[in-house]
């Protein structure tokens, strides 16, 4: 039904208005029937409107309230609702009739239950006055019953009675791990089996004790038919009344609420509706409160086979009402959720449009190719209030909780090429949901993967960045940065002009370049600066030999910031080491793992000349032909004296398949080589240890690997081999935290 037409033909009525002739419900209270009636019926009203007996009428009367009974002058009443799960009753259909002995017989056996439950607690012993039972539904495989207890307390123990029932009631409802074991037998009677209660407060307002009338229509909705307030939509609903529909599905269905129209007044304080997960208005089952005029279609389902919808109305300014479809829809298990392997597709909370139902979790798996991302984009989204830390209903996004309303046409895109979309509703206050639509992207820079392969950097928020060699090239390939953090390294300070000789290096060009000399001995090997405080350098460097105690730290001193050797300036340190770590599995014979770090036994303070070199990550790869460069004060031809100008010289990483080839199949993975076929260029003794590096996109200088052996120096057809540094990225970082 639209909304519009109803608007047109409602006109606010005054009691004067009101023609006596109409009714509107078999009431027992004559001087409502006469006010407010229900003209014509052709309008299908309230659905299968049971009839209430006395005895349903008298039980309702006073109920659903806060009672603030004055009495001893310090006590008042506390009103309670809720439910009581009986497990080992089949549900009769007389149960649904106040006035039969089985709902009678049923009803004292909830109460004796009740107060034995309350009994065992001091607190509510001592204030539970009376308890009632409303009415009764089927589970399936239980019995429901919707109760009302009271208790008389001073106002000082209100919160003490909340707190006693809560515990109670935790204690009696089996937590997730334990729904196996169902139910606790209590004395005195044996007869029913209780295996949860729920209990919560009453709204206030449903407390007005101004009411002209209360009634309760009990209404199957699994054939689906209209209800409407009373007079829709000619006439303004009854003034004063409190009126519930109490909405029942077969059992493992949902109830399905369907508003055509809704006008009531705007203000909520005055005129209102509520629909409750319940048979029973528990605040904790509250779905909804609406006023005013809904602008669109409202929808509502049920979380069981119970909803309860109520109308409460003031004295004056009464509007048409409402008209709602009421039906019912199987309680599926799997409803939401799934596994998404499509490279496009829309998915949405269950039974968008309408609004979804409370105690609902849904688990998407989008699942795409290797290689593509998911983009997930909200068209629509109202979920649960918004807060940050959405703790009642929320869209979770690999692990990212959405909730509120303002998330229109959100986009997240995936770090991977798989996603998991979690939706959880909570007990009370349902809203629309959401509708998304996911496709699949292919990202071009930076590339991103799922797990980082080999050749991809991974960021500092665990995103794989797909590009070759990201860390430190100046451009910012990571979401959170962390591939440009820590990028002082790898360059020149100062670099003069003063060119010294042929291969000779430039004053402050390899400010990372050590030299480690052992104490009596002068240079013996180099070394690369880290950090102000860790060199790195070979592991059989510092192996002992020949009667010389080369593993021990204080055998050695590293000067950093030399130029030439034997001459020492303003700009050059000189320190002892304090302690030398030499990789574990180092292999004199084969050469494997020929790495180390060194601690300096005191922090330099870089300068011009001292300057820590690049690591590179990993996922670091040099392709065959990358011109690199070594450095050191070795010999600068096999058999020659050591150099005393630091040398530089340009060199080719070599194919590692044609590398083994020339050295023998002697190289392995964790070893890389470098030079040129046509020999003549090549680290030789008193290098070993030193850096071979290379310049990133952005400039800085990486260390790709350390001098570690050689067949001979600058053979022709013979290469160097060096430690492959990308490997030991991780080693270098537990031993030295650089
Ligand atoms: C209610 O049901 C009627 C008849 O089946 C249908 O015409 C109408 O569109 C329905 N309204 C809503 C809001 O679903
Ligand atoms: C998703 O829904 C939108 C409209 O809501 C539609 O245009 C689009 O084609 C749908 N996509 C798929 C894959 O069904
Ligand atoms: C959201 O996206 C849909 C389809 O892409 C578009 O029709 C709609 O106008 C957008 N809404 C907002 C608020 O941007
Ligand atoms: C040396 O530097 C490191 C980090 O740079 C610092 O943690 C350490 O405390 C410093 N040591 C001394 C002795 O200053
Ligand atoms: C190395 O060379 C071999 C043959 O010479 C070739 O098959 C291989 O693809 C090369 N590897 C790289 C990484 O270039």
């Amino acid at each position: 039904m639209d909304q519009m037409d109803s608007e047109q033909r409602f006109r606010p009525r005054h009691e004067a208005d009101l023609d006596p002739s109409l009714l509107f419900l078999p009431a027992s209270d004559p001087q409502v029937e006469k006010k407010h009636g229900l003209s014509r019926r052709r309008k299908v009203f309230v659905g299968v409107a049971l009839l209430l007996t006395a005895v349903a009428l008298s039980l309702l009367t006073g109920l659903l309230v806060w009672h603030l009974h004055l009495r001893d002058g310090t006590k008042v009443t506390k009103v309670y609702v809720g439910s009581m799960t009986i497990s080992n009753q089949n549900f009769l259909l007389q149960y649904e009739d106040p006035t039969s002995a089985e709902f009678i017989q049923l009803s004292e056996l909830v109460s004796t239950q009740l107060k034995v439950i309350y009994s065992e607690n001091s607190v509510l012993d001592k204030y539970f006055t009376h308890c009632s039972v409303q009415t009764f539904s089927d589970g399936g495989t239980d019995v429901m019953a919707f109760y009302q207890s009271e208790f008389d307390a001073p106002l000082s123990q209100q919160q003490s009675v909340d707190d006693a029932l809560r515990s109670v009631e935790n204690s009696l409802t089996p937590s997730q791990t334990q729904r196996g074991q169902m139910g606790r037998l209590m004395r005195p009677s044996t007869d029913i089996r209780v295996y949860r209660l729920m209990s919560a407060a009453v709204d206030p307002r449903l407390s007005r004790t101004s009411l002209h009338d209360r009634k309760s229509f009990d209404v199957h909705v699994s054939h689906a038919d209209q209800l409407a307030s009373p007079g829709f939509p000619d006439s303004s609903y009854p003034p004063g009344v409190l009126l519930q529909w109490r909405l029942r599905a077969d059992p493992f269905h949902r109830v399905r609420l369907d508003f055509g129209s809704l006008v009531l007044e705007d203000d909520c304080e005055q005129d209102f509706i509520r629909l409750y997960d319940s048979l029973v208005p528990s605040e904790r089952h509250l779905l909804t409160e609406r006023c005013g005029s809904a602008q669109k279609s409202l929808s509502f389902l049920s979380s069981g086979n119970v909803m309860l919808l109520v109308l409460l109305t003031s004295e004056d300014r009464n509007f048409p009402g409402f008209i709602a479809n009421y039906s019912q829809t199987p309680l599926l298990d799997s409803d939401c959720g799934g596994t998404l392997t499509a490279d496009r597709a829309n998915f949405s909370s269950p039974f968008f449009p309408s609004f979804y139902p409370p105690a609902v979790s849904c688990v998407w798996n989008i699942q795409v190719s290797e290689g593509k991302l998911v983009k997930v984009e909200f068209h629509r989204f109202s979920v649960g209030i918004r807060s940050e830390l959405c703790p009642n209903d929320y869209v979770e996004v690999d692990g990212q909780r959405l909730c509120g309303d303002s998330l229109k046409n959100s986009t997240i895109i995936s770090k991977s090429n798989a996603v998991t979309i979690r939706f959880t509703s909570d007990t009370s206050f349902v809203h629309q949901g959401f509708i998304a639509e996911y496709r699949t992207l292919v990202s071009t820079q930076p590339h991103l993967l799922q797990l980082c392969s080999e050749f991809s950097f991974l960021c500092g928020d665990g995103v794989c960045v797909r590009k070759d060699n990201p860390q430190c090239d100046g451009h910012v390939d990571c979401e959170d940065g962390t591939d440009e953090e820590h990028c002082e390294c790898g360059v020149r300070p100062y670099l003069s002009s003063k060119i010294v000789g042929g291969q000779d290096s430039r004053e402050g060009e390899w400010p990372w370049q050590v030299s480690l000399v052992v104490r009596g001995m002068g240079h013996v090997c180099g070394a690369s600066v880290l950090s102000d405080q860790w060199l790195l350098t070979a592991a059989h460097c510092v192996q002992d030999s020949a009667g010389i105690r080369f593993s021990q730290a204080d055998q050695w001193e590293a000067l950093l910031g030399m130029h030439m050797q034997g001459h020492t300036d303003k700009w050059t340190v000189r320190r002892g080491v304090r302690r030398i770590v030499a990789h574990p599995r180092y292999n004199a014979v084969t050469f494997q793992h020929d790495i180390a770090v060194m601690e300096l036994d005191a922090n330099v303070t870089l300068n011009q000349r001292v300057w820590p070199i690049c690591l590179p990550t990993s996922a670091n790869h040099e392709r065959p032909g990358t011109h690199a460069w070594i450095s050191g004060w070795g010999s600068t031809k096999e058999g020659g004296f050591r150099a005393s100008v630091l040398q530089k010289a340009t060199v080719q990483i070599i194919n590692s398949t044609q590398c083994s080839k020339l050295m023998s199949d002697d190289v392995t993975d964790h070893m890389m080589c470098a030079g040129t076929l046509q020999g003549g260029v090549d680290a030789c003794q008193g290098d070993s240890g030193g850096p071979l590096s290379v310049t990133g996109s952005g400039g800085r200088f990486f260390q790709v690997g350390v001098v570690s052996w050689g067949d001979g120096c600058g053979r022709k057809n013979k290469a160097g081999v060096y430690t492959r540094v990308s490997k030991y990225r991780r080693w270098i970082k537990e031993q030295s935290g650089v």
